[in-house]
């Protein structure tokens, strides 16, 4: 019988992009209009199979308000891999994203896998949004876009799936 595997996965970005949205989309597949802001960070585990592996996902969504900031360390100081995300619809978010990775090239662990969710999609009319700045930023870190909506569930399990997949390698 495989080794039933342990990845810890935490989650970053601004406020109010749709962090634990995703979290709640992911793992118990449900959307709330009115989900309210996360104090300090919330923890949910999901068991999949990875090519007939058992994998235990163990998420860390944090709080993305700027007083809380300075947790960040105690959530991805051993973790296997950051999910950062940001609004389609607001490019300061972006910059946030930008913030995470620095910080996390310095501070966490050098092989940390890295994905960019693109979230809120829904927002934009007939997928007319411009992610290829994101897109080349994202190469240059060695990381990859995924264009996702917490509210219609479009890409939510791709990018779960793809960061868990891509751990099983590294
Ligand atoms: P913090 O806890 O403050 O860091 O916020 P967060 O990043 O966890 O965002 P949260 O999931 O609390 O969502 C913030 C607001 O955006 C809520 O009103 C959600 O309903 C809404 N929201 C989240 N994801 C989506 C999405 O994909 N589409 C739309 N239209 N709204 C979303």
């Amino acid at each position: 019988r495989p080794p039933n595997l342990t990845f810890k996965l935490v989650l970053l970005g601004d406020g109010r992009v749709g962090k634990t949205s995703l979290v709640l989309r992911y793992v118990n597949n449900v959307f709330s209009e009115k989900q309210e802001a996360t104090v300090q960070a919330f923890y949910l585990k999901k068991h999949l199979v990875i090519e007939g592996v058992p994998v235990t996902l163990s998420i860390w969504d944090t709080a993305g308000q700027e007083r809380f900031h300075a947790l960040g360390p105690i959530y991805y100081r051993d973790a296997d891999a950051a999910l950062l995300v940001y609004d389609i619809t607001d490019n300061d978010t972006f910059l946030r994203v930008r913030k995470w990775v620095k910080e996390l090239q310095q501070m966490a662990s050098k092989d940390i896998v890295m994905a960019i969710a693109a979230n809120k999609s829904d927002l934009v009319r007939s997928k007319k949004y411009d992610i290829q700045e994101a897109e080349s930023y994202a190469a240059t870190i060695g990381s990859k876009i995924f264009v996702t909506s917490a509210k219609s569930g479009t890409g939510v399990d791709e990018v779960f799936i793809d960061i868990t997949t891509h751990n099983r390698y590294v």
